[in-house]
């Protein structure tokens, strides 16, 4: 076997921070919010973090630091040593799907960042005006219909994240992290303290925290959404726990992540909506699509009318695209560790062939925002999803991922016993009273709640 790294303390935290901040949290959230008329869509978000994300990134990590594991090898050297079912191998082999599908159509969307950097330094050295602001969605479904730029911004960022990958864990993951995170938080509280003085902040704030009525769909959205902007339900948190030191606490790298992630996501809601409702309700709908689209058509508003904007907006998108970035790592390396450890390949054929192999698998949800109609249109879902890209998304966010931390909630509450639990725990922790209760959740309260929401759209 090859030989494993592993993370300093810091260094997971930001790694683990690392991977469920991302597009999750600046592209997505702020969308599928606004799609869903905010207000109680995000209380039931919020919900799911606490409920249901949290205790399964305790399991998640605890499976990874007990096994020194990937997933697939963790799920059969537990199950095998504890005498149980060889079938929780299954959960393994689920992340690895869950892994190859999020990067393929993940990366296109990472793609479309770099390619907004060159634009902002466009429009930093040429001026932005009235013109441009006017012209944003317009440009944009320009681009998105452009299968050539489509398929390189793709493969370049599929390029980058094969070479972190291969760099491995120390060197690549835990360096960049370090840097990147902390100077794209800074940028966030700066435009969030800026979006106070727009005049939609009151409004985008009310919209942000009404409650209003809300369908089972939209719920199992709320839900899987918890999962993929944690990164759960995969096997990404049992494979950076794997490479956690028995040291260290997994209950404070845990919460620390979870709160980052969710302060995260709210501050680029606050920071768009601001935008949004900034604009006179008849021209909203017109402007703002509700769609994938809002990341790169609201911001480039506010940085341009900004002091300093015209430096701020390229390293803006440069930032979100390192956040993809060490998203996409962890997607990647979920995959290529699997090959490492079960098939002892050299993480260099490992990320060549696999990276390749999501790259090709990618293509088809890249021509699907319009370059290709036959990709645009189908519907192999029937009407839950248009076009190929929104059936990748749908598939693993509302399926695959909460599909997955439904086993391993199971797999933990169940199949571990309570002593082998609670002393992974306290390992590098000290004293956790809290066991019962969350093993509560996770036996009871974790795959009733997932159960439920599945039972209510299918
Ligand atoms: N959590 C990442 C984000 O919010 C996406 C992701 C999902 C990464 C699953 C790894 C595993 O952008």
């Amino acid at each position: 076997m090859q030989e494993r790294g592993t993370f300093g303390r810091l260094g997971f935290v930001l790694a683990a921070a690392g991977s469920a901040i991302g597009l999750g949290n600046i592209w997505k959230f702020p969308y599928i919010t606004y799609a869903n008329e905010g207000g109680t869509f995000v209380l039931i978000y919020l919900v799911a973090i606490v409920a249901f994300g949290a205790p399964i990134m305790f399991a998640e990590i605890l499976i990874g630091r007990n096994t020194t594991q990937s997933p697939v090898s963790a799920f059969s050297a537990l199950s095998s040593s504890l005498q149980k079912s060889k079938a929780w191998v299954l959960t393994g082999w689920l992340g690895i799907a869950a892994g190859f599908v999020i990067l393929s159509y993940y990366s296109v969307v990472a793609g479309w960042t770099i390619y907004y950097f060159g634009k902002c330094m466009t429009w930093s050295f040429n001026g932005f005006g009235p013109e441009q602001a006017a012209n944003l969605g317009k440009d944009f479904g320009a681009f998105l219909g452009n299968g050539p730029l489509q398929i390189l911004f793709h493969a370049l960022f599929m390029g980058a994240t094969m070479g972190v990958v291969i760099l491995g864990v120390k060197g690549g993951i835990e360096r960049s992290t370090k840097i990147l995170m902390p100077v794209l938080f800074s940028i966030l509280v700066l435009l969030c303290g800026t979006s106070i003085f727009t005049p939609g902040f009151g409004d985008a704030i009310g919209f942000l925290f009404h409650i209003g009525p809300l369908s089972a769909d939209a719920i199992l959205e709320a839900v899987g959404h918890a999962f993929f902007t944690l990164s759960l339900g995969m096997g990404a948190m049992i494979t950076y726990g794997s490479y956690v030191s028995k040291k260290d606490s997994i209950l404070k790298a845990s919460f620390q992540v979870c709160l980052l992630d969710t302060v995260i996501a709210i501050m680029a809601c606050v920071i768009m909506f601001s935008i949004i409702f900034s604009v006179p309700e008849a021209e909203r709908a017109t402007t703002f699509s509700k769609s994938a689209t809002i990341l790169f058509t609201t911001l480039p508003r506010m940085f341009y009318e900004l002091p300093g904007g015209a430096i701020l907006s390229p390293i803006f998108y440069l930032l979100v695209g390192f956040a993809a970035l060490s998203s996409t790592i962890s997607l990647m390396e979920v995959v290529v560790a699997y090959f490492i450890d079960e098939k002892g390949w050299a993480r260099k054929k490992a990320t060549l062939l696999v990276g390749g192999g999501i790259f090709l698998f990618g293509i088809p949800s890249a021509l699907s925002l319009g370059a290709s109609e036959f990709f645009s249109n189908a519907k192999i879902l029937g009407d839950k999803s248009t076009g190929i890209f929104e059936t990748m998304d749908y598939l693993a966010s509302n399926w695959l991922l909460p599909v997955g931390g439904l086993l391993t909630a199971l797999f933990v509450g169940w199949a571990l016993p309570n002593a082998f639990t609670q002393a992974e725990l306290e390992e590098g922790h000290g004293p956790f009273p809290y066991h019962a209760a969350w093993k509560f959740l996770l036996r009871f309260i974790c795959p009733i709640g997932i159960l439920c929401v599945i039972w209510n759209v299918a």
